[in-house]
């Protein structure tokens, strides 16, 4: 099933299977942006916005020795991802359903975000279904969100973007490396170090 993303398209019901190559990490940018998600062993990586799993799932499996959390707002999407995790016998790895900023960011070590709010901007056939309300504020919103969460993470932090998440990270992150995944890029920030809040107030972060 992870052998290719065609092999993994095939578990998924047909509505998703003709959308999965706009909304979903392609198999082989997952393991690249896992192994630099989780270069220690032990480390906890929360994927913003996990679809179906197919970020969580090829990542848990490239690397067992790390934990995948993918939180996600729909629930038919967190029961297929659950299900796929089963059938392959994957214990780093597990699913929540619900808002990304309704969870604890600071129990996790690292960041992965997939431009997870992009279908709040496009009113067509973009979206992966109908079930949320799109609004381009709740857009500007979630990007604020991430940024303060970031801002508050601990010093190492790592964040990896693939076609970003609408900003930049904060102030305080560096960008350490770029790597090219086909015609896009796959971007590691690490926090570097803490900023005062006089320093953030005075970018605007
Ligand atoms: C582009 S897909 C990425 C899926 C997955 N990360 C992957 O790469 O395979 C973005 C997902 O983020 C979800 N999402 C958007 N806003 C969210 C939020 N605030 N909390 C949880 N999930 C969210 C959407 O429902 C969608 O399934």
């Amino acid at each position: 099933m992870l052998s290719s993303d065609d092999a993994f398209d095939e578990q998924l019901p047909l509505s998703l299977q003709i959308k999965s190559s706009m909304h979903f990490t392609p198999i082989e940018v997952a393991r690249q942006a896992a192994a630099l998600l989780a270069p220690e062993p032990g480390m906890s990586v929360l994927d913003v916005g996990a679809g179906a799993g197919k970020f969580c799932l090829a990542a848990a499996f490239a690397i067992p020795t790390a934990t995948f959390v993918g939180v996600e707002l729909r629930g038919q999407l967190v029961r297929v991802a659950t299900r796929l995790a089963t059938q392959l016998q994957l214990h780093n790895v597990r699913f929540v359903h619900g808002d990304a900023f309704d969870l604890d960011w600071s129990q996790f070590d690292s960041f992965y975000l997939y431009n997870p709010f992009a279908e709040q901007l496009f009113e067509n056939a973009f979206r992966l279904d109908r079930s949320l309300t799109l609004d381009p504020l709740n857009f500007d919103l979630s990007v604020t969100a991430v940024r303060v969460r970031l801002a508050l993470a601990r010093v190492g932090t790592r964040v990896v973007t693939y076609h970003g998440f609408g900003a930049s990270p904060p102030l305080g992150y560096d960008l350490a490396r770029v790597e090219q995944a086909g015609s896009d890029r796959v971007e590691l920030w690490i926090k570097s170090r803490e900023v005062s809040p006089e320093e953030a107030a005075a970018h605007d972060v």
